[in-house]
């Protein structure tokens, strides 16, 4: 299959475009689009059949729920039922915007393989003009994971979704970068209080100023991978280029000492880290953003970590974050991507 790339720029008629992707979309294919948070891989929600290219595609094990993403707010109640009152509050406060919410699902309506086996459903609207245009001009719900081959970090342009998925997809629609560079938090409604499966673009601060305490996975540096984590797609070994990563202090002196030392051992070794840092033994250095600006970070992070898969780097070193707004959200996907090592030294 060949992969084409429509590019929609904002300040033109696009009819056209967003047409392609309606009718591949309506005859049961697959399209990767833009959201605020990531690229996402879509399929109508509502057909088995197309659902599962997304899983084929991407080979994702299929026990992992896709999100449905949806173009108004009041299509909620179509896929959800005993939506709480405090979900509404957070509808108004957030939607559109990077927060998914779970609830229990409206039996009968979207596809079975969506929630495999669940009896809830992930819901969100997105804070893209691309995304909404197209869930508008479709009129249905999109279920869509990010656009990524399963493991590999999410795509935060629409040239990642090639690298991974050329050939295996028929369209990308391409609206350039994306704004918040890590998924959108997942927050678990049917819960009391809700729970926070996984950190995102929504603070849990943010979320507390509107509904006052929720649950919050991976508190502390690290807590999150040993709990058994409650959305089903955090238990995967996430986000990782193909060298080992280690998560370093954000030192300067320490990240130098560390390079020094891996080069005696003989390795070559990529650093990521804030733009103040001269690492300057680094064999690679991708600066992502200013030290403790989390906002910089979370956009340049995945793209860092896909740079360092086109290096010969035997090792990878990230400098932490602290874990202010989204920092939380950073942390827990460099801590993934580290399988939750951390360099001593
Ligand atoms: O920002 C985002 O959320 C992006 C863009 C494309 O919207 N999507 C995304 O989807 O990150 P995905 O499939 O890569 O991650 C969805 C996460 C997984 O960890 C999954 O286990 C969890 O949400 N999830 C989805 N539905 C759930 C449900 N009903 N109950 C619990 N967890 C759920
Ligand atoms: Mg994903």
């Amino acid at each position: 299959m060949e992969t084409e790339i429509v590019s929609v720029d904002n300040d033109m008629d696009n009819s056209v475009s967003y047409q392609q992707a309606v009718d591949i979309l309506k005859s049961g294919g697959v399209v990767a689009f833009p959201t605020e948070t990531v690229y996402g891989l879509g399929a109508l929600a509502t057909d088995a059949v197309a659902v599962q290219r997304i899983f084929e595609a991407k080979g994702r094990p299929s026990d992992n729920p896709l999100i449905v993403h949806i173009g108004n707010k009041i299509d909620v109640d179509n896929y959800a039922v005993n939506v709480p009152e405090i979900a509404g509050k957070l509808m108004d406060a957030f939607w559109p915007g990077p927060l998914t919410l779970v609830f229990h699902k409206r039996p009968g309506v979207i596809a079975e393989n969506v929630t495999p086996g669940f009896d809830t459903v992930g819901i969100r609207m997105p804070d893209h003009p691309v995304a909404l245009k197209l869930l508008r001009t479709l009129n249905g719900p999109l279920a869509a994971p990010s656009a990524n081959r399963s493991g590999k970090p999410s795509p935060t342009e629409a040239g990642h979704v090639l690298t991974d998925l050329e050939g295996r997809i028929p369209l990308i629609v391409d609206g350039g970068r994306t704004g918040v560079g890590v998924e959108s938090t997942v927050l678990d409604m049917t819960a009391s209080p809700p729970e926070i499966l996984r950190p995102g673009g929504v603070t849990r601060e943010m979320i507390e100023d509107v509904i006052g305490p929720v649950h919050a996975e991976g508190k502390s540096p690290g807590a999150a991978d040993e709990e058994a984590p409650r959305a089903p797609g955090m238990k995967y070994m996430h986000y990782a280029p193909e060298s080992p990563l280690y998560v370093i202090r954000p030192d300067e002196t320490s990240i130098r000492e560390a390079v020094k030392q891996l080069h005696i051992e003989g390795k070559r070794v990529a650093v990521i880290g804030p733009d103040e840092f001269d690492i300057a033994d680094a064999d690679w250095y991708f600066a992502v953003g200013p030290l403790n600006n989390n906002e910089a970070i979370a956009v340049n992070l995945y793209g860092a970590l896909r740079q360092c898969d086109l290096t010969d780097a035997d090792l990878i070193l990230a400098a932490e974050t602290d874990y202010e707004g989204v920092g939380q959200a950073v942390m827990n996907r460099l801590l993934k991507a580290a399988d939750g090592k951390r360099f001593n030294g």
